[in-house]
């Protein structure tokens, strides 16, 4: 069956779907075993997503509809599924993404070397590596306001595909979860992650004197097996219907 519908598939999305397939086949036979557990979820059941959290927090600024102050940024904003729903004035948003969606065609990185502006509520969804991930919150947090908003969305991945990097599945949350560890660790901030639409991170600056805890000497190595056994329990983890909890 899956191979009948892979061949009306668009040309562009089978041939990346082969190149997965064959990635995927080379690490099976490079670690001999692979980690099959798996982390379910009921995601698609739940009716809310990650632009119903960024929505409810914009909404805790925003005084006018018109004329917002509110300003918002998305790092990596891909086809604008989630930016063009965010309700704010196109002039209050601030969309970056190397190769498509938002309206600033640059790398975070290459942003946020020359931004001046600060914002209300980010959202990090670019490059789903540990290390761009990082520095992606680690640069947002200095351009945050006080009790501003981060989100940062792909932290609970559910099986040892969806978390390898080098990516090797269409549906990728890399391992981004480790920030999440560092997260849990820091000081001045409140971080919890919500169990919906792939484990969306909140993060709250509490404080300007806030510490961000960088653990990448104990993290880099680790894999999907560790975040199973040693870290997913110990998450800080909020279900749906307790975010008032924190937003
Ligand atoms: C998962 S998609 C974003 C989806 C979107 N935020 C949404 O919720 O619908 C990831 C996007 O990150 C972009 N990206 C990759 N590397 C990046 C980088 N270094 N800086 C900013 N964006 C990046 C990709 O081009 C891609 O469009």
């Amino acid at each position: 069956m899956k191979f009948f519908i892979y061949h009306f598939l668009p040309p562009i999305i089978r041939k990346t779907t082969f190149i997965y397939f064959f990635r995927k086949l080379f690490y099976k036979i490079k670690y001999k075993k692979v980690d099959n557990r798996k982390i379910y979820n009921n995601w698609e059941k739940i009716n809310l997503n990650r632009t119903a959290l960024i929505n409810l927090a914009i909404s805790k600024f925003q005084k006018n509809i018109v004329n917002s102050d509110v300003n918002y940024l998305e790092i990596g904003c891909n086809n604008n599924e989630n930016f063009n729903c965010v309700s704010l004035p196109v002039s209050n948003k601030y969309g970056v993404d190397p190769i498509s969606g938002g309206n600033i065609r640059k790398t975070s990185d290459d942003f946020f070397e020359k931004n001046k502006l600060s914002f209300d509520v980010i959202f990090i969804d670019g490059l789903h590596t540990y290390q761009q991930c990082q520095k992606d919150i680690i640069n947002s947090l200095k351009s945050l306001k006080l009790n501003g908003y981060i989100f940062v969305h792909d932290l609970i991945p559910t099986s040892w595909e969806v978390e390898h990097v080098p990516r090797l599945n269409g549906v990728w949350a890399g391992d981004v979860w480790k920030v999440a560890v560092e997260l849990n660790e820091s000081k001045g901030i409140e971080f919890k992650i919500i169990n919906i639409d792939k484990g969306v991170g909140i993060i709250i600056k509490k404080s300007n004197e806030y510490e961000y805890t960088k653990l990448n000497s104990n993290l880099i190595h680790k894999t999907y097996s560790d975040f199973f056994d040693n870290y997913f329990k110990g998450m800080p983890i909020l279900e749906h219907d307790e975010i008032h909890k924190i937003i």
